[in-house]
């Protein structure tokens, strides 16, 4: 259905009810913010460009903390590090808990770690760290298995003979290989069907999220879930992927050997198998296949986006691609791969990587949090139960940090004596006890996928640097870079 029609309807139901009902009763003690009508909320107040927008126009009007209702129900909002800090950081504890995202809730419901909640967060939260850290010190680092993946796309991308092409595909089948190999034990081969299908489903899935209509289902879910629209889609195409991993499991479980788990499921089905007479146990089979959905969709669309934005700043800003091959000749030469102990001595391509993953601002709005508990902060009292959006891009774009927080600049991470400076406002991967779970990963596949293409080849468009638009495609609750085409030309 139209977006408008939608929008209509939801305004038109709106109305009605606020005939027959009257403004939304007080919670607790919330922060200020623009005045709520029944069922519509602040949606009069919201800006056509979006919820960012939208939140940052009221920042400016009510400050860094406010209240915003979300159709029916009230958010409050957490812009700039300050508060995002005091709230995540100093009340860990109290703003732990997960909000949900409307348009994905019919899938997820509560399972995963991404959106579960409580006993249940803690279980998945430990055992996912534990296993990717297990995995990761095995005989086969994450570090080896990432400069394996990024050698195997040099030969890839070695066969395009400098011609133009989308990076799209290559930028996700790698950062999804390096969860398959954790997950599932192996990496796919890039023209697999079933893995092009599964990156394809991600892609598109990603982009139905990000996008407005999206945006609007979260504030009216409540009545657009009967109507047809982007939400079914994205059902489908998440119930497909968890059909895919289902298979997968499967055969782990034929071929399981107790006494060496190979993978992330091997180690979830002993672990199952152990608490089988517990019927509290979170080690369900629910769990299993969403926990794997949260942590390929957290962890592929993610860095893989931030690739695709790097390089597209390095298209449009070549001086500073110079200045990292420099570096890169310097410090590794132009023959051995890569190594993560060479990124302590490259602070440039440090700065440069940083200031990508700022510009880049992949979740603007945050995940979503709920209070655990009735929270007193900064004078309010949150209630229970109560949303909270951590506006990570205010952090990232904020003028009391960043020289210049709209331009691309490394120099924002780089001090006087061109060493790394860190800004306690960089928090692309949040804060507080929901930290981003696969932060050390992908901090590793940025710096090590960066260096090693950028060793082996030099970059070329078929436009003018000064022609590149940095718009991106879709600004939701994710951000998706914009479209382009690159040559990778071997040196
Ligand atoms: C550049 C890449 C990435 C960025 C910018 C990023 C950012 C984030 C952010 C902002 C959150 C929400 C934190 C909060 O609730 O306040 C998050 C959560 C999460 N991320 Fe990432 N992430 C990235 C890569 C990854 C990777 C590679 C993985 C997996 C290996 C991963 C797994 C997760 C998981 C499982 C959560 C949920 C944690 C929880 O709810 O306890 N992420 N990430």
């Amino acid at each position: 259905m139209e977006l408008s029609v939608l929008l209509s309807l939801a305004i038109l139901t709106g109305l009605l009810l606020l005939l027959v009902k009257g403004r939304p009763k007080a919670h607790g003690h919330l922060p200020p913010g623009p005045y709520p009508l029944p069922f519509l909320g602040n949606l009069l107040q919201m800006d056509r460009g979006g919820l960012l927008k939208s939140f940052l126009k009221l920042q400016e009007k009510y400050g860094d903390v406010f209240t915003v209702y979300l159709g029916p129900r009230p958010v409050v909002m957490l812009c700039g590090t300050e508060a995002i800090r005091e709230a995540l950081v100093d009340q860990a504890e109290y703003f732990s808990g997960r909000g949900k995202i409307a348009i994905v809730e019919p899938i997820f419901e509560g399972h995963g770690v991404v959106f579960a909640n409580g006993d249940r967060w803690k279980a998945l939260r430990r055992f996912s760290l534990a296993t990717m850290r297990d995995f990761g010190m095995g005989k086969r680092s994450v570090e080896e298995r990432i400069q394996e993946e990024a050698q195997c796309l040099v030969e890839e991308l070695r066969k395009s003979q400098g011609a133009l092409l989308d990076p799209t595909f290559s930028f996700q089948a790698i950062t999804a290989n390096i969860i398959c190999s954790i997950v599932f034990g192996k990496r796919f081969d890039y023209k697999d069907p079933e893995f092009l299908r599964m990156l394809d489903l991600f892609y598109q899935s990603f982009s139905l999220i990000s996008s407005l209509s999206s945006q609007v289902f979260e504030l009216f879910s409540s009545f657009l879930k009967y109507f047809p629209g982007i939400h079914r889609q994205i059902y489908k195409n998440l119930q497909e992927i968890n059909a895919f991993i289902g298979r997968s499991v499967e055969k782990h479980r034929e071929t399981l050997d107790p006494s060496s788990p190979r993978d992330l499921i091997d180690v979830y089905l002993l672990r199952m198998e152990k608490e089988k007479s517990n019927p509290n146990s979170e080690f369900n089979h629910k769990n299993l296949i969403l926990n794997t959905l949260s942590l390929f969709f957290a962890g592929t669309e993610t860095t893989s986006t931030t690739l695709r934005y790097g390089f597209l700043l390095m298209l449009k800003y070549p001086h500073v691609t110079e200045k990292v091959y420099k570096e890169i000749v310097q410090v590794i030469g132009t023959h051995r791969p890569p190594a993560l102990d060479d990124r302590a001595k490259m602070p440039y391509t440090d700065a440069v990587i940083h200031e990508i993953q700022r510009f880049a601002d992949l979740i603007p709005i945050g995940l979503p949090h709920i209070v655990t508990k009735d929270t007193h902060f900064r004078g309010y009292v949150i209630p229970k139960n109560t949303e909270v959006f951590p506006i990570l891009s205010s952090a990232l774009h904020d003028p009391r940090h960043f020289e210049k927080p709209d331009a691309f600049n490394p120099d924002h991470f780089l001090d006087a004596n061109g060493a790394l400076k860190k800004n306690e406002a960089f928090i692309p991967f949040s804060l507080g006890k929901r930290i981003c779970l696969g932060e050390g990963i992908a901090r590793t596949e940025l710096f090590l996928f960066f260096t090693t293409i950028l060793q082996n080849f030099s970059l070329a468009s078929s436009m003018a640097p000064e022609d590149i638009d940095l718009t991106p495609q879709q600004s939701g609750v994710g951000k998706v870079a914009p479209a382009y085409q690159i040559r990778f030309v071997p040196r």
